[in-house]
């Protein structure tokens, strides 16, 4: 089944006010003209997603956010909630990046009651898996991915596991310079598949599964080559416009 590729910058804690605002404005000029035939957005830091709404008014580049708490609203300080995110402009949401389940805790359970959370606002989840690199050395790999999709997923409907994008990011080769090769990430996107196929049988061939990990302009296309590699979840090379609209170019190969 062909599926749109799809390419998220994800900004993490990078760039204030002014310098997304910049930012944006290029991202915008050089990615619109790809949009046709790739979905692209960018996930900038919480502060800077109003200014990036109004730099991407009428633009068909997607506005996202990194993380999102599951309540709609209450006493949770330093929280942001779908709805928050809905009214920023935002349409998509990473959920258990592996970064908030390293550093800030984030179990399977909370990854899930985010993702449901995210859909009930209307928000586009990309829901976050990977192993560490003990974990792939001791061969765990797909047993931990699919311990995380089944998790993530767990209960929701076709119609919600449609509604969703996955994204494979091995721990090891976030922000590493190391990259799975593509038949590594194939790999684990086939069985990722195949867990979809088994929750979500008429939604799983038109789910999108991202590759994230050191994706570079250089080694984008042929990690997109592959039948289930749809796409890209980009962190450092989503800083610079230049590099981002090369990844994009290699999605549209
Ligand atoms: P990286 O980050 O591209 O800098 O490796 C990817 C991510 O964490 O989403």
């Amino acid at each position: 089944m062909a599926r749109k590729k799809f390419v998220c910058g994800n900004w993490k804690m990078h760039r204030t006010g002014a310098e997304a605002r910049a930012l944006v404005r290029e991202v915008r000029a050089a990615a619109e003209p790809f949009c046709d035939r790739v979905d692209v957005a960018i996930a900038p830091p919480f502060t800077a997603l109003g200014v990036a709404a109004e730099e991407l008014a009428g633009s068909r580049v997607g506005l996202g956010a990194q993380n999102l708490h599951w309540e709609s609203q209450g006493a949770f300080t330093g929280e942001i909630s779908a709805p928050m995110l809905v009214d920023a402009g935002c349409r998509y949401v990473l959920c258990g990046h592996s970064e908030r389940r390293q550093f800030f805790g984030d179990t399977d359970e909370w990854v899930q009651r985010k993702t449901r959370a995210a859909l009930a606002a209307g928000l586009h989840p990309i829901v976050c898996v990977g192993e560490t690199l003990p974990e792939r050395e001791s061969g765990r790999t797909l047993e931990v991915v699919g311990r995380q999709v089944r998790a993530a997923l767990s209960g929701l409907t076709p119609q919600q596991v449609g509604s969703l994008t996955v994204a494979y990011e091995p721990v090891w080769a976030i922000g590493t310079g190391k990259t799975a090769s593509s038949a590594q990430a194939q790999e684990v996107h086939a069985a990722l598949r195949a867990i979809l196929r088994e929750l979500a049988p008429s939604a799983a061939d038109a789910v999108r599964i991202l590759y994230g990990g050191s994706v570079k302009p250089d080694n984008a296309a042929e990690l997109m080559s592959q039948p289930d590699v749809d796409g890209a979840l980009v962190g450092g090379a989503s800083l610079k416009a230049a590099d981002f609209t090369g990844i994009i170019q290699g999605a549209n190969r």
